[in-house]
């Protein structure tokens, strides 16, 4: 067992990794599975996409849907995975490119963990090898000495390899990667040895639209991706589902109570949030300015989770417009002069007009004085 597996099979991980939380339903689904797996997938393409998409088995066991949107995209991402390219997960903030490309790399390889973090500061070392130097300095260069990256163990394995945050990562450092996608493989000069991608290799990264500009891909890297863009919620009530969903998921984990009441605030949340995000009122009647925040399912998700710890600790445990209202105005009031402008607007001229919402109107009113 690794540290990881004891922290999950104790029940003590506080976030625990795909492969962990939904282990039942892997093991159901392999079970299940008579297709063709691809070498060293442990699911064939069909299973992996049920997983994310959600089903029910012949035998019966359900499987939950990790992601809710159009089939075909994971479809897409999924067949991509099973081919020679690499997946590039790209789209706006908190439309769940990290969420897939975890429960991907959990369905596909079982291991979610081989895991680059992009950053501004990502050095070489991060996707290719870095060094023990204790053991550098004693014995000179050599296998023991070496440290192998995520992406160098992926290769060796046959696994998949997550990079998070491609564009954020420095230019020269992206470059390393296209040797290692168009030649797959890793020479390490210092040894006169290479390390060679074995079959089950493959890289999923994920990157922010918001993001574009700060480093752009290269076309050469850009070229050995294929692109899957993820949209936000087509509809209200997809948005709601997954607020819902992943509310009651989490709230577990924080032994939340789970509300069905609360649904209702839930839909308020998602409304408003679509609202200000599309710059129009449900029935396209209003005009709104849109504030400076992404307003994503992400966030969504954060208000109505803080606002039921806040209904369970000092409330009645239900939750109400007054334990949503703040964290709303959280996530709409970035910039304190513009985005408070637009939120008063809207509270004045929709939220109090609104049948339904005047308990809501007078928890803004309250939290604006
Ligand atoms: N379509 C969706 N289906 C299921 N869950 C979703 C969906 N959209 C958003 N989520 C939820 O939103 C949360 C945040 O998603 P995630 O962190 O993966 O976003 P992201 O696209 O990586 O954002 P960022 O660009 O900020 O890194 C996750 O908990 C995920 O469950
Ligand atoms: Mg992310």
């Amino acid at each position: 067992m690794t540290v990881s597996e004891q922290t999950d099979a104790a029940g003590e991980a506080l976030r625990p990794h795909a492969e962990h939380a939904f282990a039942g339903e892997l093991k159901a689904l392999a079970a299940a599975d008579d297709r063709p797996r691809p070498a060293r997938w442990k699911l064939s393409p069909w299973a992996v996409s049920t997983y994310l998409l959600g089903g029910t088995l012949p035998d019966g066991t359900l499987i939950t849907p990790k992601y809710v949107g159009p089939r075909r995209l994971v479809e897409v991402a999924v067949t991509t995975l099973a081919t020679d390219r690499a997946l590039l997960l790209l789209g706006v903030p908190g439309t769940a490119k990290t969420w897939v490309s975890e429960h991907l790399a959990a369905a596909v390889s079982g291991d979610s963990t081989l895991l680059v973090q992009g950053t501004a500061g990502t050095p070489e070392e991060a996707v290719r090898y870095g060094w023990n130097y204790a053991r550098l300095l004693a014995d000179g260069p050599s296998r023991e000495a070496l440290v192998p990256s995520p992406v160098m163990r992926a290769m060796a394995e046959g696994m998949t390899v997550r990079v998070e945050e491609l564009t954020r990562i420095p230019a020269d450092v992206q470059d390393a990667l296209i040797t290692i996608l168009s030649e797959k493989t890793l020479p390490v000069p210092e040894l006169g040895q290479e390390v060679q991608a074995v079959r089950g290799f493959n890289l999923v990264a994920t990157a922010n639209d918001r993001d574009r500009g700060v480093n752009e891909l290269s076309s050469a890297l850009r070229r050995r991706f294929n692109t899957v863009v993820l949209p936000l919620p087509a509809t209200p009530e997809d948005e709601v589902d997954i607020v819902s969903r992943r509310v009651a998921q989490t709230g577990r984990a924080l032994d939340l109570p789970a509300a069905p009441e609360g649904l209702a605030e839930i839909r308020r949340v998602v409304t408003i949030f679509r609202e200000l995000r599309d710059g129009v009122t449900t029935d396209g009647r209003t005009k709104l300015k849109s504030p400076s925040g992404t307003l994503s399912t992400a966030e969504a998700i954060s208000v109505v989770t803080g606002g039921l710890a806040l209904a369970a600790h000092f409330g009645d445990g239900v939750l109400r417009p007054g334990d949503v209202v703040d964290g709303i105005l959280g996530a709409v009031v970035r910039d304190p002069a513009s985005d408070r402008v637009i939120w008063q607007e809207y509270v004045e001229t929709v939220v109090r007009e609104r049948e339904g919402w005047k308990d809501f109107y007078r928890a803004c009113r309250e939290a604006a004085a």
